[in-house]
């Protein structure tokens, strides 16, 4: 099994490169995440985003898992599917849900909103899609799970649920009139839900295995975002990296073969939390115009900055990163220098390229490297050959610092803007 991975804060381009390499595979999963993803495909003049239905969905030969590690809200699903309609995509054949899936609830968002607001000036900046909420749940052996919707007391169980999160509301002071409509969009959803194809997805995915059948893993979010290695409390709550791909489909370490860790040419980051070469000026303001960094789940305007070096390398390191891919090359055309971080100077002046839990947690100043850009279109651009000198100065550069070859760059969001190296 080969994983695709996020290797910053979410939002790399991982969407388009699993339908990329979709025809590849006869099985395309995701492990963990839920609604808080937003991955966009781009083909033949359409655009898509998906939440929680993998990347491999738009090519009719595939399977498409959504693993035990996700976390799954039936109303954005049921949502999610009908907006396929016009693509006539065979979902019930096509779309495998595991039963060991968590369900978010209405309250689940209710309580991602209070738990949220009562933070103030510290909030996360959720999604409040009822991420935390559900994985909390999950961890602390409370939630629902897909097959418990095939069970006659669901609805006992939801309710015994319900009750525990209106008391916790309660201290939040939180408003419930949402509730009622809320829950009528969930039943109804639900009923939907049990027409889908429900299945113990370990077996599905380890049989797949044992036929030699190639299986690739989508992750959702990005390292920097990871439960464990991100910028804690500013994560999300699963674990987003290879690991996670082990739990979150019940597939062996020993299985997983190929890393595809997923990066932008620059930086990007939605929501609070540390980003040391953020950018505040007219170039940052350039960088998301130039690259439309508007989020594809909340339409928040994404923080941009300058590639960093230290925090590209910790992903590697804690992904076992094998393939480098390169996205959105074509958004620093704008720019006639390029910088790229190499270090975190630390307020007593020590220079470092890692990222300590001290560093994680202290304001650090970023140290430059300055190189020339190439500062023309890629548009036309449909070999590495054509690329501009400055364009493959950066490409060696950046390989030569991480040591992992970058195999693919983006240039454009289309599917055929797409090079292989
Ligand atoms: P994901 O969450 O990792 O799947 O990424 P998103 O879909 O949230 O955000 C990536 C955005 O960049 C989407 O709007 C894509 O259409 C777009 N995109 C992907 N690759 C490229 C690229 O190489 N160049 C440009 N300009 N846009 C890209
Ligand atoms: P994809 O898969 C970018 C961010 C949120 C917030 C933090 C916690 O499209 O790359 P949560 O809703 O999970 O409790 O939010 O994580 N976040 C993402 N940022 N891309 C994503 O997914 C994200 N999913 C969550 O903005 O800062
Ligand atoms: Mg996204």
């Amino acid at each position: 099994m080969d994983v695709l991975l996020g290797l910053q804060w979410g939002d790399e381009g991982k969407g388009k490169i699993v339908d990329v390499l979709a025809p590849d595979y006869e099985l395309v999963a995701r492990f963990q995440g839920g609604p808080n993803a937003g991955h966009t495909l781009e083909f033949d003049g359409i655009k898509h985003v998906l939440h929680q239905i993998p990347s491999g969905i738009f090519r009719s030969q595939i399977l498409n898992i959504i693993g035990n590690g996700v976390v799954l809200d039936p109303i954005v699903l049921q949502k999610e599917i009908g907006g396929l309609a016009k693509f006539s995509i065979d979902y019930r054949k096509n779309l495998l849900i595991s039963k060991k899936a968590t369900i978010i609830i209405p309250t689940h968002k209710l309580l991602d909103a209070a738990l949220e607001q009562s933070k103030g000036e510290k909030k996360i900046g959720s999604t409040l899609k009822g991420i935390g909420p559900t994985y909390q749940d999950k961890i602390g052996r409370l939630a629902l799970r897909v097959g418990d919707i095939l069970s006659p007391d669901f609805k006992e169980k939801y309710q015994a649920l319900v009750e525990k999160h209106k008391t916790t509301l309660s201290f939040y002071n939180h408003p419930l009139d949402q509730l009622e409509e809320m829950e009528v969009q969930f039943f109804e959803a639900i009923e939907f839900f049990k027409t889908l194809n429900l299945i113990d997805s370990e077996y599905v995915v380890n049989q797949a295995l044992a036929a030699e059948k190639k299986i690739l893993a989508e992750g959702a979010q990005g390292s920097l975002l990871d439960i464990d290695f991100g910028s804690y409390p500013f994560v999300t709550s699963s674990s987003t990296m290879t690991a996670g791909a082990c739990t979150g489909l019940g597939v062996a370490p020993s299985r997983i073969g190929e890393v595809f860790g997923i990066f932008k040419a620059y930086c990007t980051r939605v929501g609070s939390g540390p980003f040391p070469t953020e950018l505040f000026d007219q170039t940052g303001e350039e960088m998301r115009k130039e690259g439309n960094e508007f989020g594809s789940t909340t339409g928040r305007p994404r923080r941009c900055g300058w590639l960093d070096l230290p925090a590209l390398k910790y992903s590697i390191m804690i992904n076992g990163v094998t393939q480098l891919f390169m996205m959105k090359a074509d958004v620093l055309n704008i720019f006639e220098e390029i910088e790229v971080c190499t270090h975190y100077e630390l307020p007593n002046g020590e220079q470092i390229d890692q990222l300590t839990f001290e560093v994680s947690n202290m304001d650090v100043k970023p140290i430059y490297k300055k190189m020339k850009g190439w500062n023309c279109s890629l548009e036309d651009v449909r070999s590495y050959d054509e690329f501009p000198e400055e364009l493959k100065a950066y490409v060696s550069y950046l390989e030569s610092e991480l040591n992992v070859p970058i195999k693919l760059v983006s240039v454009g969001p289309d599917r055929v803007q797409t090079i292989l190296r």
